[in-house]
């Protein structure tokens, strides 16, 4: 296979930045040289097939996106992005891994909902792709199958505290399964909202006539959160389950943690660039636009955007500071306006819930380097090597060194990413959740396992490139 060399760039790792010549071998990173390495007298660069200048750019490991759902059924309709279309888009904004959640209900087998993620991906994706589990039925069948998932290498599976006759468990459910999480290593991943009492507020707003997009984010109160990620902290102290609370947005779900984690308690959270950007004031409640009062419904999701007026966005950018969160996903569940968002319309009930993002994490992320909110190796942390560590995949995946995986991102900071529909829009969804926003800096090359998929605004790559990623325990486990 050929053999490339990434030369001139800055080679970012979580620890550090330094000058550095990245040499590829096939599917393999095999060397992180000195610049102008020569190798029996000849400079590597005459000896390799393809050279890729990278002087004055950023040499990072691909972007991974733990948090992802293609064609999640929600609400009647299902995620409009297909593994075809939301990998190829995540390659666009250099993610070169997804973790999506395959999906059981109540009722279904366990092993049955794997099967049909496994045939919804296989074979169509652009990029490497490895499953979570979403346990939606918690009992006595689940429960064992559950205990065969980390031989099939989804060493992670998903609960909800909320949405009642969805995917709801009820405490007693938490808790056996964080049983099975302790024996098992696995990885409880928790949707921590006070479900039951959500479906109240919202019903009552909506007797009131409240119905606009606006209302999803009341009801869904941060003390629901606050509320829910407790008990979800306190079933998890008790059983010795390791805990990963998921999108995090509430200032006070983050403390949390911090509280668990200074007493020592495995407890880990991640937030996503919406809550880190937007708010309940602004997009939410947005009115003007095509939709006119239904124009927030473009961002409503759950757990909701926050008030910024009462500070959750800046304490989410600290918390990624000062690691009471470690990672940041995108939790990409696209939908369309038309014909799905609009299912909602007199009712934010009915709104399927998910936000499109997967094309712009690595650059909004990015965004926050250059506003100072976090450090460039903060930004490598947060994207690809704590994720990897997190979800067994790291040394394969999430850094740049030789043995792993030669999927690298060339990251111009002199360049520019203006987001929006007809700029750099890839996702399937008739809008964008970020249209406007302006990155300084741009993802000129993208490579996964040494093919280059993306370069110099071409998408160079093919359906059924990405490989399923059989994972290991998380490197987190105690
Ligand atoms: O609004 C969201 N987050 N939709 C996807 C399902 C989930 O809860 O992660
Ligand atoms: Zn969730
Ligand atoms: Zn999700």
């Amino acid at each position: 296979m050929a053999t490339t060399l990434i030369t001139g760039g800055t080679v970012v790792s979580s620890t550090g930045r330094a000058p550095a010549d990245v040499l590829i071998d096939g599917e393999r990173i095999v060397g992180v040289l000195e610049p102008g390495s020569q190798l029996l007298g000849t400079d590597v660069a005459a000896s390799v097939d393809r050279v890729i200048d990278a002087t004055g750019k950023y040499v990072i490991p691909g972007g991974i996106d733990a948090h992802t759902h293609m064609e999640l059924p929600f609400g009647g309709t299902a995620a409009i992005d297909t593994f075809e279309t939301g990998t190829r888009a995540a390659a666009w904004g250099g993610t070169t891994s997804i973790i999506d959640f395959a999906v059981q209900r109540y009722g279904e087998r366990v092993q049955d909902g794997l099967a049909a993620w496994h045939e919804k991906a296989a074979g169509n994706c652009a990029i490497d792709y490895g499953f979570h589990q979403i346990v939606g039925g918690v009992d006595d069948d689940s429960l064992a199958a559950m205990r065969s998932l980390p031989d099939e290498g989804v060493s992670s599976f998903k609960l909800f505290m909320a949405y009642p006759g969805v995917f709801y468990s009820d405490d007693a459910q938490v808790l056996k399964a964080m049983q099975v999480s302790r024996d098992t290593g696995m990885l409880t991943m928790m949707h921590a909202e006070n479900g039951p009492a959500i479906d109240v507020l919202a019903q009552q707003l909506v007797d009131q006539g409240k119905t606009d997009p606006y209302y999803h984010g009341i009801a869904r109160a941060w003390e629901m959160e606050e509320e829910a990620t407790h008990r979800a902290i306190m079933l998890a102290k008790l059983t010795g389950a390791p805990l990963y609370v998921v999108h995090v947005s509430a200032k006070q779900a983050v403390e949390q943690l911090a509280w668990a984690r200074d007493k020592g308690q495995n407890v880990y959270g991640e937030t996503c660039p919406q809550y880190l950007y937007l708010s309940l004031e602004e997009q939410l409640g947005a009115k003007s636009g095509e939709w006119g009062s239904f124009e927030g419904a473009k961002w409503v999701c759950s757990t909701p955007l926050r008030s910024r007026e009462e500070g959750h966005q800046d304490a989410m950018w600290q918390a990624l500071r000062t690691n009471d969160l470690q990672m940041v996903s995108t939790d990409h569940c696209p939908f369309c306006m038309k014909d799905q968002k609009e299912l909602g319309v007199g009712d934010f009930r009915k709104i399927p819930n998910g936000i499109g993002s997967i094309e712009h994490r690595m650059d909004l992320m990015y965004q926050g380097v250059v506003t100072g909110e976090i450090t460039l190796e903060r930004w490598v942390e947060l994207t690809s090597t704590t994720p990897a560590r997190m979800f067994g995949l790291y040394g394969t995946k999430g850094v740049i060194q030789p043995g792993a995986d030669a999927d690298v991102v060339v990251y111009d900071p002199y360049g520019h990413t203006s987001i929006g529909m007809g700029k750099t829009h890839h996702m399937n969804m008739d809008h964008s959740a970020w249209e406007g926003f302006e990155i300084d800096g741009h993802v000129d090359t993208v490579l996964s396992r040494g093919k280059v998929i993306v370069d110099d605004n071409a998408y160079l790559g093919a359906k059924g490139d990405g490989r399923f990623l059989k994972r290991g325990l998380s490197q987190y486990l105690i």
